[in-house]
């Protein structure tokens, strides 16, 4: 059904020692078997953005420019950080505009007795500012700190399993019909 989705997965941590690593390459194992989605990794630490918005352009804000307009939707892993998002994942939100326009994006939470829900409910917002569509369905990991093996397996993998299975089904719906509806009618032409 109309080709690949370009699918943009955003970690949320650049902190030295993230425990969002795992997290990211757990989600990575479960989307890379898939054919019908094409992976790009974003990478807030590899960044080489501007200190301040609107300063100047760079290579990598244009590259980040680039590979967010080619998304057709995003997976957000995003720790949380007292109750909310980290400060780096929001800098990068900001960096780009019109690219998240008419797009789906889709969380990967994790952290203590909230799994990391605090903070997703805090990017809605932020994503719903940037005309961009969340995804009611999430995966939440609460306390994953000894949930992995030392290869980076889930114990217990087949309850977040799932929760990805639905997760992507719905996220490529809402890219599919969101695609095609940018095609038919360009998103940032409609009058305010
Ligand atoms: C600045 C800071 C604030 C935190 N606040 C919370 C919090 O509000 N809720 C929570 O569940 N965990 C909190 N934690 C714990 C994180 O969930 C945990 O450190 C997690 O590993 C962070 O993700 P990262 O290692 O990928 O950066 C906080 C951690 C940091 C560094």
């Amino acid at each position: 059904m109309d080709g690949k989705i370009n699918l943009a997965l955003i970690y949320g941590s650049t902190r030295e020692g993230r425990f969002c690593d795992r997290i990211v390459n757990w989600a990575v194992s479960e989307i890379s078997g898939r054919s019908d989605f094409a992976l790009d990794l974003i990478d807030p630490a590899t960044f080489d953005l501007p200190t301040q918005h609107g300063r100047k352009e760079s290579a990598g804000l244009a590259d980040l420019t680039r590979r967010i307009g080619k998304a057709d939707a995003f997976i957000v892993v995003t720790p949380e950080y007292n109750h909310g998002y980290p400060a780096a994942l929001k800098f990068l939100i900001d960096s780009v505009s019109g690219p998240w326009q008419a797009k789906p994006v889709a969380f990967v939470s994790y952290g203590g007795i909230s799994g990391g829900l605090r903070a997703v409910e805090q990017l809605r917002q932020v994503f719903a500012e940037l005309h961009a569509v969340t995804i009611r369905d999430s995966v939440s990991f609460v306390d994953p700190w000894g949930k992995f093996d030392t290869d980076g397996r889930l114990l217990d993998p087949d309850a977040p399993r799932k929760a990805m299975a639905t997760l992507l089904a719905r996220l490529r719906w809402w890219a599919v019909g969101l695609r095609n509806a940018r095609k038919v009618a360009p998103y940032g032409e409609i009058a305010a």
